[in-house]
């Protein structure tokens, strides 16, 4: 036990350094291979050359039946909803603690986003909630994979087989994680992967801007390929639907194809994947473990088939005040920071139910149309949503905070992060003063 004075208090501090990673991005393999595709000219096309070569590869990985890159993960998702066939008046369950980027396919499609709550061990999609939001309109459920902690996948597809909704799996934190020993994207409907930003702090695949979708369901690749990919290289012959044979090589006219040079970055960062992968979530089994006999703190949990987090955005660590005689959030979290640790927050990053277009409504498309208005198409007059709806989102958002995961951190640095966390609990009650 330390007994030594919080560093609020003018100790000294329990974590000296503030750049623990040791891991360095391989920048100049990604300058190289992007270089190298700007050199033979391959800067657009799909189907072929290196988009049909990281396609294929990471098909392979995943091991899912079929692949496809696109520009964007938001664009990958929109491909997804189309897929599974949403459209205008439907309805998509999609967890508030989100990200606007999961759903604004389904939204500029016409469908209506009803927001749900969250797990508050694992501050996912709470699968009981989503069965209460259910509406003969459902169309899709979109489960997101926030920062590589995977959703309860048995009770997802379950809801999805007994009430004949898709289950759209966001997956843009995720890549190379698993569910029951199969990975993301190998089951289910269909799973769509960001690719944004640059290792080690962007996507866990990244390539500037980019996105993934895996299915194993013929039918929803092929309307992903009709959707979106204007121009790929043999599209038209690859359709077995006869409907979409009769397409002509614009398909239908959407052009959210990847950009080559980036997907040749992206398959660099491919190489170093699972390395990372294992790096971040040993440093956050390492602080969970160590905080279990931390009162006054714990570190968001996962359920028992999936074991991975922290791989994007940080990690998730949640205050417990009760159990710190009601210490506020504030002064914990200032003698927290104040001992070294990168901690930010509180926040769950993104509340969805109180954006201003959630709360006012927002005429989409224009006299008085659109999933966020007036009865349209189906769908009843859009309410809006008010503070109180999400009783548990919004008590986690209220003391939830995000650190760093690294995945090669210097000696030492997560067993000082939880001496940090055990000195502040042992000093809570000089705190409160
Ligand atoms: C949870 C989530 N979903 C979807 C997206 C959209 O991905 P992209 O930025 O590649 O369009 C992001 C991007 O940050 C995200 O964090």
């Amino acid at each position: 036990m330390s007994q030594q004075e919080p560093a609020v208090r003018g100790g000294e501090p329990a974590v000296q350094t503030d750049s623990p990673e040791q891991w360095e991005r391989e920048t100049e393999r990604e300058v190289e291979a992007a270089a190298d595709c700007i050199r033979r000219g391959e800067m657009t096309g799909a189907g072929s050359g290196v988009a049909k070569q990281f396609e294929d590869e990471f098909r392979e990985y995943i091991g899912a039946e079929y692949c496809l890159t696109t520009d964007h993960g938001s664009s990958g998702l929109a491909s997804a909803y189309y897929a599974v066939g949403v459209g205008p008046g439907d309805e998509v369950i999609v967890p508030t603690a989100g990200y606007l980027g999961a759903y604004e396919g389904a939204l500029h499609m016409g469908a209506r986003p009803v927001f749900c709550d969250i797990d508050p061990e694992t501050l996912l999609i709470d699968p009981d909630d989503v069965e209460e939001k259910i509406t003969e309109r459902t169309r899709a459920i979109c489960a997101i994979h926030f920062q590589g902690r995977i959703c309860d996948m048995d009770r997802l597809l379950e809801i999805g087989d007994e009430y004949g909704v898709a289950i759209v799996e966001d997956a843009a934190h995720a890549h190379g994680t698993e569910w029951d020993g199969q990975k993301i994207g190998s089951f289910g409907d269909v799973a769509c992967f960001s690719l944004q930003a640059t290792t080690p702090t962007g996507k866990p695949v990244a390539a500037g801007e980019g996105g993934i979708v895996t299915t194993n369901n013929r039918e929803f690749y092929e309307r992903q390929l009709a959707h979106c990919h204007l121009h790929r290289k043999g599209a038209t012959d690859e359709f077995t639907n006869p409907e979409y044979r009769k397409l002509d090589a614009e398909l239908l006219g959407k052009k959210n194809r990847a950009y080559p040079p980036a997907l040749a970055v992206a398959r660099v960062s491919m190489d170093s994947l699972d390395y990372r992968n294992e790096g971040r979530i040993a440093y956050r089994n390492h602080i969970r473990d160590g905080l279990e006999s931390v009162p006054g703190v714990r570190v968001a949990g996962t359920y028992d088939k999936s074991d991975s987090g922290g791989l994007y955005a940080g990690m998730r660590v949640i205050y417990e005040p009760d159990e710190l005689d009601g210490l506020s959030v504030e002064r914990w979290a200032d003698a927290v920071q104040a001992e070294g640790v990168s901690l930010s927050g509180p926040g769950l990053a993104y509340m969805e139910h109180r954006r201003q277009i959630m709360q006012r409504g927002f005429d989409l498309w224009g006299h008085d149309r659109g999933p966020l208005g007036g009865e349209w198409c189906g769908l009843p007059e859009f309410e809006g949503y008010e503070e109180g709806d999400f009783p548990v989102a919004e008590d986690m958002d209220s003391r939830t905070f995000k650190m760093p995961t690294y995945i090669d951190p210097v000696d030492g640095h997560a067993d000082d992060v939880i001496t940090a966390f055990r000195r502040v609990a042992d000093s809570y009650e000089s705190l409160a003063e």
